[in-house]
């Protein structure tokens, strides 16, 4: 290795790779500070626009910014018809692959799509938060041969997603859950797809084609695609006293158990709390439900108890991923729907990390240590 290269840790780990006035994890308590308030205090009190407002202008809105804010996205819900050609002919691709490739078509609509100024991003940002919900749902209306319905101004937007995919005016509840679920996965410090997203807005790239990254990583299970398998794992378990035999087996078979672990927190992840909190309140409002959430609380309790016996020391505790899949399944929604979910609500998160690179104006560009051979020859 050269003398100006230092070797860092595997996967970046416990490198810190910017500041930022966004988001704070702290895995060894347990807290995660979302712009100043715990994602706990957040998540009981804001709603997906005013938690945007917050990451996107650093404060939380005035009641004119917020209607101003609301305003302005529920005119940029509609989508224009070289989007809705893309969500046909990607009708049959898992959802997140569909949004991905839907998500690079909003740069069509945008006024100047490569200027990185504040207002520019702003106005991206307001676009792609707006257009996701109605992406996902158009899809999943196009999947089941059913006619797209045009998003209602009327409506708030977790309402009016639920809207568009059931084609009826959602429970309220449903609506505040999906709600809450949005604003709880906003902003994570500097995991995977945060890290592509700032990576690419560090080039001076734009606003989509950043987020359009960022869903790439996403994609991958070890960061948003656990909550589907986490929920085929507890309809494949069924009762509570499977449980156990059912993960030994696993884990023997060298299968990590989905909702569990995490790279930075080592204790129970506060935003699985809050999840579980409403996870809980919408089983309850739906008696049919309420089994699976008791299944949900004893699988994790048994889940805990053999990872930590079969893993010792590893500190594999509960993620955000686990309860996820309980709140996603109880607003009506598909496994596979759940990742562009996550997306949903991230893209506040992605987009505020890319206004904040832009701002920073400096490239991301590490080094790597080169391991392989220095004198191979061609030819004798
Ligand atoms: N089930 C079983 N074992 C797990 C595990 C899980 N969910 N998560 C980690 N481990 C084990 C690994 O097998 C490894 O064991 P080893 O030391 O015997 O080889 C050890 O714990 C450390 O794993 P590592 O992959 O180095 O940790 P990480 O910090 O990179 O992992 C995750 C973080 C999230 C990728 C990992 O915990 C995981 O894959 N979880 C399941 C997927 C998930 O829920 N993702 C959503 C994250 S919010």
């Amino acid at each position: 290795m050269s003398s100006n290269v230092t070797a860092t840790p595997r996967g970046l780990e416990g490198v810190v790779a910017a500041q930022t006035k966004l988001s704070h994890v702290d895995g060894q308590n347990g807290v995660l500070i979302v712009a100043g308030y715990s994602i706990e205090e957040l998540a009981a009190h804001a709603t997906f626009e005013q938690a945007a407002h917050l990451l996107w202008r650093g404060h939380l809105p005035s009641k004119d910014e917020l209607a101003k804010l609301s305003a302005e996205m529920v005119e940029q819900r509609e989508l224009s018809a070289v989007t809705l050609e893309v969500i046909r002919a990607a009708a049959k691709a898992p959802p997140i692959d569909m949004l991905r490739m839907a998500c690079a078509t909003l740069s069509l609509g945008l006024r100047d799509p490569n200027s990185i100024t504040p207002e520019a991003d702003f106005a991206a940002a307001m676009r792609l938060a707006a257009a996701f919900p109605t992406i996902v749902a158009a899809q999943s209306r196009i999947a089941k041969g059913e006619k797209v319905l045009a998003p209602r101004k009327d409506l708030s937007l977790a309402a009016n997603f639920l809207y568009m995919v059931h084609g009826r005016e959602p429970d309220p509840a449903a609506a505040h859950a999906l709600d809450a679920y949005w604003v709880t996965v906003m902003d994570h410090g500097m995991n995977a797809s945060t890290f592509a997203a700032r990576v690419i807005a560090s080039t001076r790239s734009d606003m989509v084609s950043a987020v359009t990254g960022a869903l790439g990583a996403l994609k991958g299970p070890l960061h948003g695609g656990a909550p589907g398998p986490v929920l085929d794992m507890l309809l494949e378990i069924k009762t509570a006293d499977r449980a156990d035999a059912w993960i030994r087996n696993e884990l023997a078979q060298g299968r990590r158990i989905m909702g569990f672990g995490h790279r930075v927190y080592k204790v129970r992840d506060p935003r699985a709390e809050v999840l579980s909190r409403v996870a809980e309140k919408m089983q309850g409002a739906k008696l049919e439900n309420r089994g699976l959430f008791e299944l949900a609380r004893s699988v994790e309790q048994t889940a805990l108890k053999v990872l930590a016996e079969v893993k010792p020391g590893r500190n594999l505790r509960t993620n955000v991923e686990f309860y996820t899949a309980l709140v996603l399944q109880a607003v009506g929604l598909q496994p596979e729907q759940f990742v562009a979910m996550f997306a949903c609500g991230r893209v506040a998160g992605w987009a505020a990390h890319v206004i904040e690179q832009h701002k920073e104006d400096h490239l991301i560009r590490p080094q790597s240590e080169y391991i392989g051979p220095k004198a191979s020859r061609i030819g004798s």
